[in-house]
């Protein structure tokens, strides 16, 4: 304590508070106390639960990353014709394996642009991952990774390269991971981040026919099922859980209402389940539903209004053949226009 009669605490200190351990505890604590029970999807990715994403993106049934894909290929060249002329960091929030945004930095290469990959994503190992495949395949590219949350990550990069502009990708639908209020939310200070020179490239899952969601949530493989059940493995794992997997299964369904495709966890049978570093235990009733992801779906209308609610103007939507995926090329506005209120 200083004389003042305050401390402040310093950057290393707070660090040392948020031990991710804890954090998981502490959420799953929350989560498992709260009637639905629910867990954040942001606790899926852990190595398992990033393998098991990899082999969804590869799935038949899951559309999202093929169309994606479909669309990059076709329009790369069109997506970074704003961003050329400047000096240029090309801004990769998640980037995940950096399959797509490969398609992104072979246009950059061939318009011979001046630019830093700057790919920002929370796992340490995938970043080491994608920064040594990046290396290796484009040794010309100079990447400089951040190991961050996405808003830290573009926050600290704001404030670190004044002198380039920014091309943000923010692809593969993971906005839809967001509720509307969060989507706005983070797009607000995505955009409180950048200039009016900057653009993101937003990529949104459409409304569609709803059998054609369900099976892509709901494969014949089982892989989307191991994915969200890894979740209980991993409380078993990393916190002492005792779950007993064979006892829940995964269930995917779409409410038309809210547009947001959701998955749960249901219990077969009545259970209690212990988390040892929790000290407790935890009462499941027999087909009690554990929530544990939205991925929201967007109409057309639904993205004009995100754009400028957030402080962005739409410059190009390019869609898939199917009309089922879309990428939106945002340029950044010098201010956010009030949104209309909800009728
Ligand atoms: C990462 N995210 C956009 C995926 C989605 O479609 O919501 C995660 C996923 N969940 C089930 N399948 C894929």
């Amino acid at each position: 304590m200083t004389a003042a009669g305050y401390t402040v605490l310093g950057p290393e200190i707070v660090k040392q508070l948020h031990d991710p351990r804890r954090d998981f505890a502490y959420d799953v604590l929350v989560g498992l106390s709260e009637r639905p029970k629910r867990l954040s999807s942001k606790y899926f990715y852990d190595d398992a639960g990033s393998a098991y994403f990899r082999r969804i993106m590869a799935l038949p049934e899951y559309y999202p990353t093929a169309c994606e894909e479909a669309i990059l290929t076709r329009h790369a060249d069109a997506i970074v014709a704003p961003a050329l002329g400047a000096p240029l960091n090309l801004v990769d929030l998640g980037a995940g394996d950096g399959k797509k945004t490969m398609i992104v930095l072979d246009a950059l290469r061939r318009a011979g642009a001046d630019f830093v990959y700057v790919p920002i994503d929370i796992s340490e190992g995938a970043m080491r991952e994608l920064v040594a495949k990046v290396r290796a395949s484009m040794p010309d590219v100079r990447v400089e990774g951040l190991v961050a949350e996405y808003t830290d990550g573009v926050h600290h990069l704001a404030r670190a390269a004044g002198a380039r502009a920014n091309l943000v990708l923010f692809l593969g639908s993971n906005i839809g991971n967001f509720g509307r209020v969060a989507a706005n939310a983070f797009l607000r200070r995505l955009w409180s981040a950048l200039r009016p020179r900057d653009h993101v490239l937003v990529g949104f899952d459409l409304k569609k026919d709803i059998e054609v969601l369900l099976a892509a949530y709901n494969d014949r493989a089982g892989v989307t099922a191991a994915f969200n059940l890894n979740l209980l493995h991993r409380i078993n794992r990393e916190l002492g859980g005792d779950f007993d997997v064979s006892r829940f299964r995964h269930f995917g369904t779409y409410n038309v209402f809210s547009g947001a495709m959701e998955s749960y966890l249901v219990s077969l049978e009545p259970q209690l389940v212990s988390i040892a570093a929790l000290e407790l235990s935890f009462a499941f009733d027999a087909w009690e539903p554990l929530h544990t992801e939205y991925s929201y779906k967007y109409l057309r209308s639904d993205i004009a209004r995100l754009a400028a609610g957030t402080g962005f103007a739409i410059e190009l939507e390019l869609e898939d053949e199917r009309g089922w995926f879309l990428d939106s090329l945002w340029r950044v506005r010098p201010t956010i226009e009030a949104p209309e209120p909800e009728r």
